[in-house]
């Protein structure tokens, strides 16, 4: 079966995944492999320009990896793989790097709020992140990169470093990447207030229990202007009622829609609701997960074969680069 060009994306090292970066990048990549090639990566490597420590990250690798298994992503057809497995990329970071204002990696809006978050760890890494995201993108010959609005930013970066790149050393060795962000709702923590996150710890993580997960819905909080059962709710500013858009049946939806903004349904009742959809809906995820996670070597075994084709594309592209810059042979 012929597709239509390859896809290629990139997660930090997070380890497990919760229904923020489910709905956000999981559930795209898995229906991202029906129309197009594609490749993703666990971006070790990237994680060390923020990390204070590296003691997680190999588990946090190992269950990121499971989590996305788990959740459909089919390693026959599609290549998942660990930056760091193929050090070509640092090579091609290098490269791209000569062909880098420095001053428009400083300008970038994602490189001053990491500056304003960590103040005392302004890494040359952190500082070259885009150049290495760049390199991660077309070491593949990437044609499409689905991504969140925030890393716009950066796939605008890539393309022109790609111009500057083809523009320097001649012919189109590189090829211009598109983006396609990615239409998702705005996913909430428990909180109702702040994107959802593992830091916060206001996410729900996909792999919990049934029991954990009911209980971490029975925190979420609803309408605030909602006080006392009997007072009309308004779904449309309650983070249960979108979550519900997305996990129950339209006709449930629709009741609650209905029944919340006259008092007909309290927000524990609908609580109770979300959660046993969500349940039911995680169900054959945990499933597989608990069957795939019997044997961690399986997961290990996917990120090195994936590792493996993920070398023959890179190395094919660095000839072509190396060639491109006359470099002695
Ligand atoms: N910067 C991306 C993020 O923080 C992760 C990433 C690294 C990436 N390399 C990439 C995303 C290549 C897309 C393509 O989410």
């Amino acid at each position: 079966m012929s597709k239509k060009g390859r896809v290629f994306s990139g997660a930090r090292p997070t380890g497990r995944q919760h229904l923020g970066n489910y709905l956000g990048a999981m559930k795209n990549y898995v229906a991202l492999q029906d129309e197009y090639d594609c490749v993703y990566c666990i971006v070790d490597v990237h994680a060390l320009t923020t990390v204070e420590t590296t003691r997680d990250l190999r588990n946090n690798t190992y269950d990121m990896a499971l989590d996305w298994l788990a959740a459909g992503i089919r390693p026959e057809e599609s290549i998942v793989f660990v930056q760091s497995h193929v050090p070509q990329v640092m090579e091609l970071h290098t490269y791209l790097s000569m062909v880098t204002p420095l001053g428009k990696l400083t300008d970038l809006p994602t490189f001053k709020e990491k500056v304003r978050e960590n103040p005392d760890n302004v890494n040359y890494g952190l500082v070259g992140y885009p150049v290495l995201m760049t390199a991660d993108i077309v070491l593949y010959q990437t044609d499409i990169v689905p991504v969140g609005v925030d890393q716009a930013p950066h796939l605008e970066f890539a393309r022109e470093t790609v111009r500057s790149f083809n523009y320097r050393f001649g012919a189109n060795v590189l090829k211009e990447p598109q983006m396609k962000t990615t239409e998702i709702p705005k996913v909430l923590g428990i909180d109702g207030q702040q994107k959802m996150g593992k830091s916060l710890n206001n996410h729900i993580e996909l792999a919990a229990t049934p029991e954990e997960t009911r209980q971490r819905v029975m925190q979420m909080v609803t309408d605030p202007q909602r006080m006392r059962r009997t007072d009309p709710g308004n779904p449309d500013v309650c983070n249960v009622f979108t979550m519900h858009k997305v996990f129950s049946p339209p006709e449930e939806v629709a009741m609650i829609d209905t029944e919340c903004r006259r008092a007909g349904i309290g927000c524990v009742d609908c609580k109770k609701r979300f959660a046993e959809n969500l349940n039911k809906h995680l169900e054959p995820f945990r499933q597989k997960r608990a069957e795939i996670g019997q044997n961690p070597d399986t997961v290990w075994d996917v990120l090195h074969d994936g590792a493996r084709r993920a070398r023959t594309i890179a190395e094919e592209t660095m000839t072509a680069v190396r060639e491109a810059i006359q470099l002695p042979r």
